[in-house]
């Protein structure tokens, strides 16, 4: 299966599915919105395919998604992975891949949708924080969830102690997740995912 990943920085996460070495994956491309992105050289020094299309050189967002597409789909993709890919899709976006775009988002979701999760956690004196893999709908932050792991809030605990003890979680939780797309064991059932292996 072709795999293309969407990062917008240091990419741990997309180093952390390449290096899980999941059968029957091939990462075909690591794509950005940022020629500069960290994880794009991290990428490239390891053979894989890398590109970038700057956000900020095109007059709107349906613009920007339509080139994107072009771009990814050159790859031929059965999957594509935001992996810390810090733009907003378009409807349009998310339909075209429908059932094949995944998302990790650091919180239990539905609970802080958007951006500074772990702020807004301690903000709300949460005992627990986490994250969530799902499958992208058109709204942001939704869409049936695959997979969430929970950490404890410590007392004390900056933001970004939370993230890090969330990071951990992602790069265990994130190949995972793969793995199980790619080998079929992921069934949507209306908002809820169905692992084959774990749920029946
Ligand atoms: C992760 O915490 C992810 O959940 C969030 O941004 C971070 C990306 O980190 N959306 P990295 O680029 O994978 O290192």
């Amino acid at each position: 299966k072709n795999i293309v990943i969407l990062i917008s920085g240091r990419g741990s996460n997309m180093q952390a599915i390449v290096n899980a070495h999941i059968p029957s994956a091939r990462i075909a491309a690591v794509l950005s919105n940022s020629s500069s992105a960290a994880g794009l050289a991290w990428a490239a020094e390891r053979g894989i395919a890398t590109d970038s299309l700057d956000h900020k050189a095109f007059g709107s967002r349906a613009a920007f998604d339509a080139a994107m597409m072009e771009k990814i789909d050159a790859y031929r993709p059965d999957l594509v992975v935001l992996a810390g890919f810090m733009r907003i899709l378009t409807p349009e976006f998310c339909t075209h891949y429908a059932g094949r775009l995944i998302n990790i988002h650091p919180s239990i979701l539905p609970a802080f949708t958007g951006l500074h999760t772990h702020e807004r956690a301690l903000e709300a004196g949460c005992r627990v924080a986490g994250c969530t893999i799902h499958f992208v709908t058109a709204e942001l932050d939704c869409g049936p969830i695959i997979a969430q792991g929970v950490v404890p809030i410590l007392d004390g605990d900056s933001a970004d102690d939370v993230a890090a003890r969330v990071l951990s979680v992602e790069h265990r939780l994130f190949p995972q997740a793969v793995a199980d797309f790619v080998a079929g064991r992921l069934k949507i059932s209306g908002n809820r995912v169905i692992n084959t292996e774990r749920d029946t």
